[in-house]
């Protein structure tokens, strides 16, 4: 498979597998014990600690390991005390359903590039904003958006600032001292690591009320003996370089646009993620192109979500001001560690080829 989704999940890295697979067989102990099996994982936690503290540039004890993308970013909003809080429209379910639960939440809406506007967050703000959460790159278009500005603006009013950074960690540098923010959430799946564990950082001195409660874990503010095997993964991975993508991201997208008329990025003059290319194919169901190209063997993504057999078109896009008709026709290339030229060249051929057949096959005009 030439897989290029990997703003969904990436494979783990073979390094990164070595540690996950000898700490899985050979570290046993519970790391809250203190005989000598207990220590040994305690130090591959507080080693993994350290490397996810020098990728993010932070202390290890503002690092507090989660399950996840998703429990990180409920735990950063919900875990702040009652007040007003402000998200924006094209955040994850994670950070937008946890809003929802809260409840007296405002969401930002955004240009028609993807990126947030610092002016619409401070025309937001209320006398009991408590927290601004903006991710930091979309998932969808890679869109980067204005996170230490908007910190600035948040501590100005007195308000906590959360960045969901679960698609820029190990794609773009990541320093959350001078990005100024107080939470930032990583998900290790992102980054060629395992499924299932990631990791909040906590500035030091910001109180998070916990989310599940049991032992005295991760300095009481996530219960639950920690995923070893995962954990020590999840550093590994921190310490990889980055995927060089850009070079191979920018070959497929001008590729695309040259050959296939009619074809337009989304976010196109929004600095992005190197990684990430959203691509509108006019007239065209997305759905149609995918199958098309995993029959292919090409793995892409489309943004809709399907429920209860509906597709409806993502709320990012549409956000941006797409119709629901260029939402439903756009596709997400996404990047990483692996990917070649020879794969490139072949999705970009692939997917000319796919489109000329769909296009005969329902010609509209586009
Ligand atoms: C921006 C963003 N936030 C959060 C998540 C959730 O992360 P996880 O899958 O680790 O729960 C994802 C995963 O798709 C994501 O892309």
């Amino acid at each position: 498979m030439n897989y290029f989704d990997h703003n969904a999940s990436t494979p783990i890295a073979p390094e990164v597998l070595d540690v996950l697979q000898q700490v899985q067989s050979e570290v046993y102990g519970n790391p809250s014990s203190i005989h000598s099996p207990g220590q040994r994982a305690r130090q591959y936690i507080e080693e993994a600690r350290a490397q996810i503290a020098r990728l993010l540039n932070c202390d290890p004890k503002e690092i507090v390991f989660t399950s996840g993308g998703t429990e990180a970013d409920n735990l950063a909003i919900l875990g702040v005390p009652p007040g007003h809080i402000i998200t924006t429209a094209i955040e994850h379910p994670a950070v937008l359903a946890a809003a929802e639960h809260r409840g007296n939440s405002t969401i930002v809406t955004v240009s028609a590039d993807g990126v947030v506007s610092p002016d619409d967050i401070r025309a937001a703000l209320r006398p009991d904003t408590v927290l601004i959460s903006v991710m930091h790159a979309n998932n969808e278009t890679g869109a980067i958006q204005p996170v230490a500005e908007i910190a600035a603006i948040a501590h100005e009013a007195g308000a906590l600032f959360h960045s969901d950074g679960v698609q820029a960690t190990g794609r773009i540098p990541v320093d959350v001292r001078a990005l100024g923010v107080d939470m930032y959430s990583l998900s290790g799946h992102k980054f060629n690591a395992p499924k299932g564990v990631g990791a909040l950082y906590v500035r030091d001195g910001v109180k998070v009320n916990a989310r599940q409660f049991g032992g005295r874990h991760e300095r009481e503010r996530r219960a639950g003996t920690e995923n070893v095997p995962g954990i020590a993964a999840l550093g590994s991975a921190a310490a990889l370089a980055p995927p060089d993508t850009l070079a191979l991201r920018d070959h497929l997208e001008h590729s695309i646009l040259n050959r296939i008329p009619g074809t337009r990025v989304n976010s196109a003059a929004a600095p992005r993620t190197p990684n990430t290319s959203n691509i509108v194919f006019p007239g065209l169901e997305a759905e149609a192109l995918l199958i098309s190209l995993d029959l292919a063997g090409f793995a892409v993504a489309t943004g809709a979500a399907c429920s209860s057999g509906a597709v409806r078109p993502s709320h990012v896009l549409t956000a941006m001001g797409l119709s629901a008709s260029d939402a439903k026709s756009s596709i997400r290339f996404s990047l990483g560690r692996g990917n070649t030229l020879e794969q490139v060249d072949a999705l970009i051929a692939n997917v000319e080829r796919s489109v000329a057949r769909l296009r005969k096959l329902s010609p509209v005009d586009a």
